[in-house]
């Protein structure tokens, strides 16, 4: 009566990490399947002690599974989310392949868990930098209403996978060794041009669009509106890969609507919110660090400030365990909720 689980795209940086989150989990699982490309077919990982065995995907690997966590890049989702669906199992898919699908919910449980109950057999985990920016803003545009977000981000590398941890340790290491820097995949793989992101922050992520925004930019913005259900929001991203390898950092600058809010109401706001863990005392140099945050499931908030030169405007700094909240934990989370909810099952 548990739950037939296969991980697509296992032996990724997003993939071990869901490993780990369903072990964790209080989701019953009867049983667990590691599916990567061709490459680590045999490769043996465990769960919970027990040696699994990586299997190619393919459309048959779907059949006997209840629930598929997706997180192999945008071409395998495209590919095999309809052939898991087909066989019944109900796919979390982790990259950006349907997000926008007006079809598909757009889920981070602290903010819009009812979107849960329209689900067609796919749900859609947003990008790791819209996830912890939403989970901080939730509980102060539900007290105050929101009406402009400026956000800056500095994310990990991590974020474009195993390989490009890799890029940045090489380069680190030659750059260390008086050696010249190599750079084959970031800013985006994708991309024509590689540039080296050891000491030196690159304003791509992902790649350009015609309005000069960059795709992430792109989807801080349609996926904030739609996860919050509000298209009047405005907001406006920048977003920069750093020299980091897990959790990514924001500076998050906000307009509300309410003019009864102050630094200590939203500081009281966060300090209970779900997901959040405020972490704000300048006096003894205490805010979300990077380092603190990874391995935790939290959205960490600190630095909250009036915008001295603007009525009903504050500022944040917002830090988050990209793998955790900003990919494994979310997506096994609405795993978990839709469990919760009974609702994981595909709808006939
Ligand atoms: P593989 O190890 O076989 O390449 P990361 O985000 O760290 O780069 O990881 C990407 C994940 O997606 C890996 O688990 C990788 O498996 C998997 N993957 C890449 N291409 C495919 C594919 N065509 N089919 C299935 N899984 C894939």
């Amino acid at each position: 009566d548990g739950y037939r689980v296969a991980v697509v795209g296992a032996t990724g940086a997003v993939g071990t990490r869901m490993i780990q989150m369903l072990e964790e989990t209080s989701l019953p699982i009867d049983s667990i399947k590691y599916l990567a490309s061709k490459r680590s077919a045999g490769q043996v990982l465990k769960f919970k002690g027990q040696d699994v065995t990586v299997e190619e995907t393919t459309p048959d690997s779907f059949e006997n599974v209840d629930l598929a966590l997706f997180s192999a890049g945008g071409g395998v989702s495209k590919k095999f989310a309809p052939e898991a669906i087909k066989r019944g199992a109900v796919v979390v898919d982790n990259t950006s392949a349907f997000r926008m699908d007006p079809d598909v919910p757009l889920v981070v449980p602290e903010v819009n868990e009812q979107a849960l109950y329209e689900h067609k057999g796919l749900i859609a985990n947003p990008n790791c930098s819209t996830i912890q920016m939403v989970v901080a803003l939730e509980p102060i545009r539900k007290n105050y209403g929101l009406k402009k977000v400026v956000v800056t981000t500095m994310q990990a590398v991590s974020g474009a996978g195993n390989l490009a941890i890799q890029e940045l340790k090489d380069e680190t290491q030659a750059y260390l060794d008086g050696e010249e820097m190599q750079a084959g995949i970031l800013p985006a793989s994708g991309d024509k041009k590689h540039y080296p992101i050891a000491f030196n922050p690159l304003p791509q992520i992902d790649v350009f669009e015609d309005t000069g925004y960059t795709h992430e930019e792109w989807k801080m913005i349609h996926e904030t509106k739609k996860i919050m259900s509000d298209q009047d929001i405005q907001v406006t991203a920048t977003c920069v890969r750093v020299p980091v390898v897990v959790s990514h950092s924001e500076s998050v600058w906000f307009e509300i609507e309410s003019h009864d809010a102050s630094v200590k109401k939203i500081q009281n706001i966060l300090s209970d919110a779900p997901g959040v863990v405020l972490q704000d005392d300048p006096e003894h140099q205490i805010y979300p660090q990077a380092i603190n945050a990874t391995g935790k499931k939290d959205t960490f908030v600190g630095r909250v400030r009036a915008d001295l030169e603007q009525n009903n405007a504050f500022q944040l700094w917002v830090v988050s365990d990209n793998l955790l909240k900003g990919a494994a934990w979310n997506s096994v989370q609405i795993a978990e909720k839709l469990h919760e909810l009974d609702l994981l099952r595909v709808p006939k």
